[in-house]
């Protein structure tokens, strides 16, 4: 899985083939289909997270493709198919403290499996959005609220930091500071969620060079701190604890 990842580059070329392929030969691709590709490539994981109670269909070492070769993956890069140390601490420190979405609306951006949106609906969020822009990753987020017998939440793969902010009570991010261009559009995008609507802004992320570095780190507050699981650590390359942080700046 980590294999598959990190080969994004130099498979881009034949996926673009593949992709290609993929939409003449089977132009009917439909959710049924992505959904049964889904549970046939992934596993009900629950207990090794820092959120054990809620359960996810993710990659492990018992999936073919945890080992198999990148260019045979058909769709976009599967971030839906981790759980990323950030979304973790997040959707933690959401479960422990139930009133921060309790009756609020609520965006989980860069939703991935979904686990943060599951979290706001189960600690009884009023609305919740999961927004990202990869099709499959609302597919399997469908997936995993069906696992926590949760209706689910509203998905929208459009890019909505390209667009106007809508009034969220409350805006979630987990490990989205990945990317040094992404955390600039996301920092412009937040100010003006908070200036407009006033919205909460937390974030969680596990200390990644990409966040530490950034201009929004130094506005931001700790709000809680989680050393992660060793299975979590294994898969993280050496990251040993998670944070949620809450973006409240001056405006
Ligand atoms: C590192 S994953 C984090 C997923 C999840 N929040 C978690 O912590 O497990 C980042 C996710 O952001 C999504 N993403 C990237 N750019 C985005 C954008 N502009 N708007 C919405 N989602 C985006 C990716 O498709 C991916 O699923």
């Amino acid at each position: 899985m980590m294999r598959l990842l990190a080969h994004h580059r130099l498979t881009r070329y034949v996926k673009d083939c593949f992709e290609s392929y993929r939409c003449i030969s089977n132009s009917c691709q439909s959710d049924e289909y992505i959904r049964r590709f889904i549970s046939d490539n992934t596993e009900i994981v629950g207990g090794q997270s820092l959120t054990p109670d809620i359960k996810l269909r993710l990659f492990t070492p018992s999936c073919r493709f945890w080992y198999e070769r990148p260019e045979l993956w058909p769709f976009d890069d599967p971030y839906w198919a981790i759980y990323w140390p950030g979304g973790q601490a997040l959707s933690r420190y959401l479960l422990d403290n139930p009133a921060v979405c309790r009756g609020n609306t609520v965006l989980d951006l860069g939703s991935g499996c979904g686990a943060s949106a599951i979290a706001a609906k189960l600690c009884g969020a009023a609305h919740v959005v999961a927004n990202d822009i990869d099709d499959v990753a609302a597919i399997a987020t469908c997936i995993n609220c069906e696992l926590n017998s949760l209706e689910p939440p509203v998905c929208v793969t459009a890019n909505m930091i390209d667009s106007e902010p809508e009034g969220f009570d409350v805006i979630l991010l987990g490990d989205m500071f990945y990317d040094e261009a992404l955390a600039t559009t996301l920092h412009s995008w937040l100010d003006r969620c908070i200036k407009t609507h006033g919205s909460q802004v937390l974030i969680g992320d596990p200390g990644r060079a990409q966040f530490e570095e950034h201009g929004i780190r130094k506005l931001l507050h700790q709000l809680a701190q989680f050393e992660l699981p060793e299975s979590v650590r294994e898969e993280n390359y050496g990251l040993t604890c998670s944070s949620v942080w809450c973006y409240h700046p001056e405006l």
